[in-house]
């Protein structure tokens, strides 16, 4: 079974990030054939600056590597460094039909809002669908946002296949655990839409001042507390072992303690917990090269596969000259 999974480098990782997908893709390196892109094409729809896109593609390929994506178990390559993959989706978009396109969710919700769309958003469905079938990948792990996506993606290749002869392999999503949304500073989903995430790596003085800040009910010290609805509470569970979120709830039930005193040691918790990811990141920061090396042998060995699956799709619909 080959896994296939991209991120968008619209921004720097944060904790929602990290345990709603990143930690996910990690594990599942030691499963299966893993294949990880940064899907710096798809982001070019939103990030119009070249240098901030440049700078955002390497810092995700350094923070996934920091953060224990293994280069011998998993391919991890920057989406453009594979050209075959914008000539499939031309052979896609071909037949992708507008309605079906129409109505998806990244499109619609611009439109509805009023706002009007690039064609590079309309057909964004359509490269994640080449994405996914030019290394015949069947599995595809995403948030739930995706699904729809991929749905479109089985669209597409069932009826290329049904016009052209067997040609591509059909993928099947695995939505991620997300069910246990990550909250931000304020409450809510932690998101870099609402400007509430903690980065997975800031400077810890910003990332505390940001802990420290963290929204809390105002009810007083003395009350007993129920851990499981406070965001606080969820925030810590995500760093502590069992032992100290049992420890934790039980002061949240005893009352008596202050909000200051969990946010501390959710500082003390989530920066114990990313330091040799930091140490590690700290490493290919002063080293590039090694990142850049990582990402040539990945797109070397994506392109020679997705070359394959190409070939195979413009032989079948009559497009390759042998
Ligand atoms: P953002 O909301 O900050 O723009 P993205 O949409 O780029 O984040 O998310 C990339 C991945 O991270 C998605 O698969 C999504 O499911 C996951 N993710 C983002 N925020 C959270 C969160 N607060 N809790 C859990 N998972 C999250
Ligand atoms: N659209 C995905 C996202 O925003 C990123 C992505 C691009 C992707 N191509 C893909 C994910 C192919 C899975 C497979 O999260």
């Amino acid at each position: 079974m080959r896994v296939l999974s991209g991120i968008q480098p619209t921004g720097r990782f944060h904790w929602g990030n990290y345990f709603g997908a990143i930690r996910q893709y990690i594990a599942l390196q030691n499963e299966e054939e893993s294949y990880y892109f940064i899907a710096n094409l798809h982001a070019l729809n939103t990030i119009r600056d070249p240098a901030v896109l440049r700078e955002l593609t390497l810092e995700a390929a350094i923070d996934l590597l920091a953060l224990g994506l293994d280069p011998e178990k998993a391919t991890l390559f920057v989406q453009s460094d594979v050209p075959e993959v914008s000539e499939l989706c031309w052979l896609l978009m071909t037949g992708a039909p507008m309605g079906l396109l129409e109505r998806c969710h990244a499109y619609k919700d611009k439109k509805e809002r009023g706002l009007t769309a690039e064609a590079g958003l309309f057909t964004y469905p359509v490269l994640m669908a080449a994405d996914i079938l030019a290394y015949d990948a069947n599995i595809v792990p995403v948030g739930h946002d995706q699904v729809q996506h991929i749905e479109v993606c089985r669209d597409l290749a069932g009826s290329f296949n049904h016009q052209f002869g067997e040609v591509f392999v059909l993928p099947k999503s695995k939505v991620l655990d997300d069910s246990a949304k990550v909250p931000g500073t304020d409450g809510e989903k932690m998101s870099k839409s609402y400007d509430n995430t903690i980065g997975l790596f800031e400077d810890p003085k910003k990332a505390r001042k940001k802990i420290m800040r963290i929204t809390t009910d105002s009810r007083p010290m003395a009350e007993p507390k129920d851990p499981q609805t406070d965001h606080l509470y969820q925030l810590y569970s995500l760093f502590a072992d069992a032992a100290q979120r049992e420890a934790m709830a039980e002061k949240y039930r005893a009352g008596g303690f202050g909000y200051g005193e969990v946010k501390k040691a959710l500082a003390n918790a989530a920066e114990a917990y990313f330091s040799e990811a930091r140490q590690r990141r700290e490493h290919l920061v002063a080293h590039p090269e090694e990142v850049r090396q990582v990402l040539a042998a990945g797109a070397k060995k994506a392109r020679k596969k997705a070359g394959e699956v190409l070939l195979r799709a413009q032989r079948a619909c009559g497009v390759a000259t042998e």
